[in-house]
């Protein structure tokens, strides 16, 4: 199945690439090309039978348009049943418990359930108590793993392209991750995903919406955009969230856009090869002008293409993890 990865999955669930090992990610990323040429067959049916008579919920209580449908696309073509819940026609809105929610949603035999919460650890705490294997599709802003590891794929896919070399890795890439690292669950799976693949990852944005600490998680860290990106292979631009801001954390829209945007003037301090990412959706104008968000060195919808395939590769690696195959005692510690 994997070309280059020896490890093996022995996870229930996925919930944070913080809790993966190197290995653990590499095998994902490594499992995905297969799925991208399923997804790519010009002739004959887009879709391999992995996951037949599977059930896969989508259960989102917040907005989406990549992830939600991405998993849908993703699950149809392991040929899985799926079913979407949106948290405004479920029962939530009467007063029933997530737990409950998710006892009757198991009551129906769901095999793997997609969770999108604006609660950190929303996913984890469903994780723990039920049998379904569950995929964190973002928590507030803790972490969205799907997210990291289609971009930690996107990239390296890149980087072996330019290099001619198929077994490159990100051992001393860089990447300048920009914006909004306070409230961005996108940042957190990255930097936790790139860091354990060998990256060098700086960020940057308004000294308010860097987190106090960030550098324990093994970044660099400054507030001046052309310093973070003039030695940058990959520059990722996060959505400015205003949703999330309890206030505004920077003096004015034009502030921000003068120091922070990416656009054809600041893109003067970096490399002319540096890869343009953003996790969409995209206020264009704001963190990115359009035409760099849509220009050459642009790999955004690439992004969204390979997303389907990682999430192919994670719903086959969950199904098949080998914790099945071990003796109980066993299986509940790897649960
Ligand atoms: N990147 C991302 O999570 O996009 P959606 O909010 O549209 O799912």
């Amino acid at each position: 199945m994997s070309e280059t990865s020896t490890a093996v999955w022995t996870r229930k669930d996925l919930i944070a690439l913080e809790d993966l090992s190197r290995d653990e990610i590499e095998l994902i990323l490594d499992t995905a090309p297969q799925f991208l040429a399923v997804s790519k067959r010009e002739s004959g049916i887009k879709k391999v039978p992995l996951l037949q008579g599977r059930l896969v919920v989508n259960w989102f209580f917040e907005p989406s348009t990549r992830t939600r449908t991405s998993f849908e696309l993703a699950a149809k073509r392991l040929t899985a049943d799926t079913l979407t819940i949106s948290a405004s026609t479920s029962s939530t809105v009467k007063g029933e418990t997530l737990h409950d929610t998710l006892a009757n949603i198991e009551a129906m035999h769901s095999d793997i359930v997609v969770i999108r919460h604006s609660q950190a650890g929303a996913a984890y705490i469903l994780a723990k108590r039920h049998r379904s294997q569950i995929v964190n599709a973002g928590d507030g802003a803790h972490e969205h793993p799907t997210q990291g590891l289609l971009d930690a794929y996107t990239i390296r896919d890149h980087i072996r392209k330019t290099r001619h070399d198929p077994n490159a890795d990100l051992d001393g890439v860089r990447v300048a991750i920009i914006g909004d690292i306070a409230h961005s669950r996108v940042a957190r799976s990255d930097i936790w995903g790139l860091t354990k693949l060998g990256a060098s990852v700086v960020v940057c944005g308004p000294s308010t919406l860097l987190p106090p600490h960030i550098n324990r998680m093994g970044v660099d860290v400054t507030t001046n955009l052309r310093e973070a990106i003039h030695d940058a292979e990959v520059i990722y631009v996060l959505r400015i969230q205003l949703e999330r801001q309890q206030r505004c954390l920077f003096p004015s829209i034009r502030e921000y856009i003068r120091l922070f945007r990416v656009d054809k003037e600041s893109l003067q301090a970096a490399p002319k090869h540096a890869l343009i990412m953003h996790p969409g959706p995209i206020n264009r104008d704001l963190e990115i002008t359009a035409d760099v968000a849509d220009g050459a060195r642009s790999v955004i919808l690439e992004q969204v293409t390979n997303g389907v395939a990682i999430r192919m590769a994670v719903m086959h690696l969950l199904v098949n993890s080998r914790r099945n195959e071990l003796p109980g005692a066993e299986r509940s510690l790897l649960s």
